[in-house]
């Protein structure tokens, strides 16, 4: 019998999943299909108990579903639950079990492109759901020294509070931040300053970055954000928010089938689909 795999969240008819997973079914022979349902918060806990009711095989949660979600399954990872949200449902034997795959896609992403994370120094921007991923998988995985600068710094220095992980952290205001830029080794941008349609805005000034720093974005609307582009005319690399979205999913497609994909089948998947949607 065909497996069913959906992704649900509100709204979400722009979702790429549907079309970045079922190529992957197609590909590696898999008689499976993955659907986007449009769930609202009122009906999540209908959602999940129909879900398991059909014997759903795996489904990923996207906004506003993340956090309200973990109450609602029969287990939750560990490193799931210190992050307090679930991208990633797997349905092992009828229990539907929760993971994150969001910040241990972004760190696999970022692995990639610099061979030793664990001497450098880090600046995370921001201290949403996305800060919070990444900041814990990066904490886990034994990166040192991660600092955080967010509008409010209250919301950073609660984010360091609440990680159980080893680490050295400083909450810094955004301007104090700008000021010593120059120490950082690896900057993550996570806050939705310059997504489309409000491309020309950026988080803080980049004037102080050190020249071969290594600058990220988690926004792939547009792909080369004006903080992007700043970061590069200071002379550092970049990476687009595409690598967190297609490693988040091929960690969630290896949780439900044991492949581990093709990662750039994926991206050229994903490019495609923001060919049609960039505005
Ligand atoms: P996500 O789950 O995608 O990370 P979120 O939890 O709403 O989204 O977090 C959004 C992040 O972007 C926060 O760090 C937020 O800053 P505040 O904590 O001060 O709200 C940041 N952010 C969003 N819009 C911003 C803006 N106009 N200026 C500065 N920071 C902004």
């Amino acid at each position: 019998m065909k497996k069913l795999y959906a992704v649900i969240g509100d709204p979400i008819g722009h979702s790429m999943s549907p079309a970045m997973h079922n190529d992957l079914f197609q590909h590696y022979k898999i008689d499976a299909h993955y659907h986007a349902l449009h769930v609202k918060s009122e009906q999540l806990e209908d959602a999940i108990k129909g879900l398991k009711a059909i014997g759903i095989s795996g489904f990923n949660v996207t906004i506003p579903h993340k956090v309200k979600i973990i109450s609602l399954l029969d287990r939750v990872d560990s490193l799931a639950l210190s992050i307090g949200a679930v991208n990633t449902v797997v349905n092992e034997d009828g229990q539907l079990v929760g993971y994150n795959t969001d910040g241990s896609g972004y760190l696999t992403g970022i692995r990639n492109e610099l061979s030793s994370l664990e001497d450098k120094k880090v600046l995370i921007i921001g201290a949403g759901g996305a800060a919070r991923a990444i900041y814990f998988s990066m904490a886990d995985a034994g990166i040192k020294q991660i600092d955080l600068t967010n509008r409010t710094v209250n919301k950073a220095l609660s984010l360091i509070h609440d990680c159980p992980y080893a680490v050295q952290s400083e909450a810094l205001e955004l301007n104090e931040t700008e000021k010593q830029l120059i120490e950082y080794d690896i900057v993550i941008q996570t806050t939705s300053i310059g997504m489309s349609p409000e491309r020309d805005y950026i988080p803080l000034s980049l004037h102080n970055l050190k020249t071969n720093a290594f600058v990220s974005d988690i926004i792939y609307n547009p792909l080369e954000t004006l903080f992007l582009q700043n970061a590069k005319e200071k002379g550092a690399s970049i990476q687009n928010g595409i690598s967190m979205f297609v490693h988040q999913g091929a960690l969630a497609f290896q949780k439900w089938t044991g492949i581990l994909p093709d990662l750039d089948r994926m991206k050229n998947i994903v490019l495609k689909q923001l060919g049609g949607n960039i505005c």
